[in-house]
């Protein structure tokens, strides 16, 4: 059974962000996080006064940082608040500032234990940040993370105009490189859960695994072949319950693969 692709957990839809079924969606909020125009406006709109009175016990926000409260009356029970950098050029770190606001917000629904999350084009409106620009950190920020962290199984870009969701699709669509580290990494996700149920046993740093040997596969089949050597190692290490591989292990597989 192929893993999800990423078109499978990262959708586009046109539409009011306040409306989405997820577990939580993401404001683009001012430092103070007393409310706003635009999204801001609108979630505390569509969540009612207590969102703000929460939002008051918080204490503000730094630009790239997240905080999150509950969503009251919003379908989503949750809000993360994020601050997007306003565009001044390019040359103030705008771009990395963007990306944290994406990774911080995604980080937090990870951390209590979130599936599904929504976001607006952060910073492309009020603050001025250019559309296209933003939204290709925001696509490449949301693969890399769902990459190593399959828990978040759903993200939904909440695009308002037909221009928006024209633009999210198409770059979608373009992220092949990173589609192909994307899938590798699912496919090693897929064998390491194989190796578990069939041994009994829990592989602790599969994340870790991942990230070493992911970016060099390129194939289905390197990745069967990684799976059939870490699952020769645990059966002749006699693993049992909670199991590290061990940084050299992993590297010896990857060099053997390389040398095949
Ligand atoms: N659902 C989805 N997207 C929306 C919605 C909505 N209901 N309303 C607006 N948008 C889109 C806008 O079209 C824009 O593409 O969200 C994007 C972000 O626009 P802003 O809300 O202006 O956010 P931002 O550019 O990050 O500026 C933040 O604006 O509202 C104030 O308090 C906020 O000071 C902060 C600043």
């Amino acid at each position: 059974m192929m893993p999800p692709g990423i078109t499978d957990r990262v959708l586009v839809v046109e539409g009011d962000i306040t409306r989405q079924r997820v577990d939580a969606i993401v404001n683009a909020a001012n430092p103070s996080l007393l409310g706003g125009g635009g999204v801001d406006g609108a979630i505390h709109r569509a969540a009612g006064p207590e969102l703000l009175g929460e939002c008051r016990d918080l204490g503000g926000c730094n630009t790239g940082e997240a905080k999150i409260t509950s969503g009251y009356r919003l379908p989503a029970r949750f809000v993360i608040h994020t601050v997007g950098p306003v565009w001044k050029g390019g040359g103030a770190g705008e771009d990395t500032l963007l990306s944290s606001c994406y990774q911080n917000a995604l980080a937090l629904a990870e951390l209590i234990g979130l599936r599904s999350i929504a976001f607006p084009a952060i910073s492309t409106g009020a603050y001025g940040f250019p559309l296209e620009r933003a939204a290709r950190i925001a696509v490449c920020t949301i693969i890399g993370f769902l990459t190593y962290h399959p828990a978040i199984e759903r993200v939904v870009l909440a695009c308002h105009g037909n221009a928006a969701h024209t633009l999210y699709q198409d770059i979608l669509g373009q992220e092949k490189t990173i589609n192909t580290e994307y899938e590798m990494a699912q496919a090693l996700f897929s064998h390491i859960s194989m190796i578990e149920a069939s041994h009994g046993i829990r592989i602790k740093n599969r994340e870790a695994i991942a990230r070493i040997i992911a970016p060099t596969i390129k194939s289905d089949t390197q990745a069967l072949s990684v799976g059939i050597s870490l699952n020769n190692w645990v059966a002749v290490a006699g693993a049992y319950g909670e199991v590290t591989v061990s940084e050299s292990v992993i590297r010896t597989i990857l060099d053997s693969l390389k040398s095949a």
